[in-house]
This record gives structure tokens, sequence and C-alpha cells, in this order.
């Protein structure tokens, strides 16, 4: 199955994401994640990509949808994967269909995830990641056992460049902006559906699955 999480930054995708693979074991294909390896290794691309982010700004498509190509064409991809954070513009969304096309498939579901700007504003604002193995908290609904500190590795837990509040603000305005317009795209093709994603994390789980097996 080829399932695409839709939604503004902080709706809780990447964390959703991460419940499916554990649940179905189809891997997570994230743009933001494979952009910030990038620029941790310090590759040109991460470099060039990181100053766009670092401002809330999107990456350009013919970047991320080379990213996409490449890892989509791997083994553990053959039997389907959860895109989380792809495709954010009209162009990316054709790009996807072309690329699946050829191969013979095509996206299944794209699930939406409905948040407030206010929620996510202040989940955004206190994520806290770890730098070595990526795992996430939020102050005030998951925060680690030790203040700062991972609960999984024990490295140190910092907040991301892009969840300063003055970018938090231009990545919303750039998703209502280029993003939005995808609700349309897949509504149109029969295959949207949708979760609120102001409820807790469980309950979102719960209702994600039920949007991704009902009939
Ligand atoms: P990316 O990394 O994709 O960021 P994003 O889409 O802005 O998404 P986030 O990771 O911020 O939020 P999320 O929805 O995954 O929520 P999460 O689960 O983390 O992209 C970063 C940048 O890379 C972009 O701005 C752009 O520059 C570039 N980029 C990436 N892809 C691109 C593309 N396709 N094209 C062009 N540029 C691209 O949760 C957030 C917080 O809330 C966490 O602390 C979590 O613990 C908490 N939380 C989650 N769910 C709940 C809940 N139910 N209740 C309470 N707290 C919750």
């Amino acid at each position: 199955m080829i399932v695409i999480l839709l939604g503004p930054p902080g709706s809780g995708k990447g964390t959703q994401a991460k419940r499916l693979v554990a649940k179905w074991g189809w891997p997570q294909l994230s743009t933001g994640d494979m952009l910030r390896s990038a620029s941790t290794q310090g590759t040109r691309l991460g470099l060039e990509a990181k100053k766009l982010m670092d401002k809330g700004e999107l990456v350009p498509d013919e970047v991320v949808i080379g990213l996409i190509k490449e890892r989509a064409q791997a083994a553990d991809c053959e039997s389907g994967f959860i895109l989380d954070g792809f495709p954010r513009t009209l162009q990316q969304a054709e790009a996807l269909d072309q690329m699946l096309a050829s191969t013979g498939r095509e996206v299944d579901l794209a699930v939406l995830f409905l948040s407030s700007d206010e929620v996510l504003v202040r989940r955004l604002s206190g994520r806290r990641t770890c730098l070595k193995c990526g795992s996430m908290y939020q102050l005030e609904t998951m925060p680690p056992r030790s203040q700062g500190v991972c609960d999984q590795c024990g490295a140190v837990l910092v907040q991301r460049d892009d969840d300063k509040p003055e970018v938090i603000k231009s990545r919303l305005a750039v998703y209502h902006e280029k993003t939005a317009v995808l609700t349309e795209y897949y509504r149109s093709q029969g295959k949207l559906r949708s979760v609120d994603a102001n409820q807790p994390f469980d309950a979102v789980t719960v209702n994600l699955i039920q949007a991704l097996t009902e009939k």
C-alpha cells in the first residue's frame, strides 16, 4: 500500500508514520529526515537545503522529487511505503503519480491530519529532538524522563532550528499557500481520508488505522 500522510507542520505525521512502520512494517519516506541527514553529513545538497529549511521555505521540487525517486526504488519499498512530508506542492504530487505509473503503481490513500494553527504552534515550540537516534519529545505532552536528555540513548536533546517561533509562522504560511491545495487533488481522485489530529497520540493512531483500513 502506498500512503501519504498529508498535513501541516506539527500535526503529527512523523509520530504516526513511525507507529505505522511498527505495525505494518512499510518504510517511512520522510523528505524532512532525508534533508536533515544530508545537512548533518555536510553534503552540498544538505547545506543548500538547510538555508531554506531554517527560513521555513520549501526546498526546490526537483531536489525532493529526486530524493523520493531514488528511495522508492529500494527493495524494501516494493510492497508499499508511507510518505511523510512529500508531496508538498502540486508539481511534486504530479511527479509522484508519473513515477508510480511508470512501474504500474499508484497512490492508494492520502490521509489529511486536521489541526488548528494554535495547537500546531504550541506543539512545535515544545518539540525536542535527539540528534543521535532521532527520538522525539514534546515538553508538555511527552517530556523526556530527565530534562534535555534522550530516554532512548542518553544523548542531548535539541530544538530544531525551524521550530523557533518566527520560522514556525512561515512554515504554516507556506503550508496554507502551497500544500493545502493537495487536499483537493486527492479528494478529486477519491483517495482522501482525514483524521482529527488535535486528539491525544493514541486516539489519532486508532483513527488513522481506521481511515486506512475502512472500505
Ligand atoms: P519536515 O521535517 O517534513 O517538517 P514538517 O512537515 O514541517 O513536519 P514536522 O516534522 O514539523 O511535523 P509532523 O507533522 O511530522 O509532526 P511530529 O510528529 O513531528 O520538513 C522540514 C523542512 O524540510 C520543510 O520546512 C522544508 O523546508 C523541507 N522539506 C521537507 N520536505 C519537503 C518537500 N517535500 N518539499 C520541499 N521542502 C521540503 O510532531 C510534532 C510535535 O508534536 C512533536 O513534539 C510530537 O511529539 C508532538 N505531537 C505529535 N502528535 C501529537 C499529539 N497527538 N498530541 C500531542 N503532541 C503531539
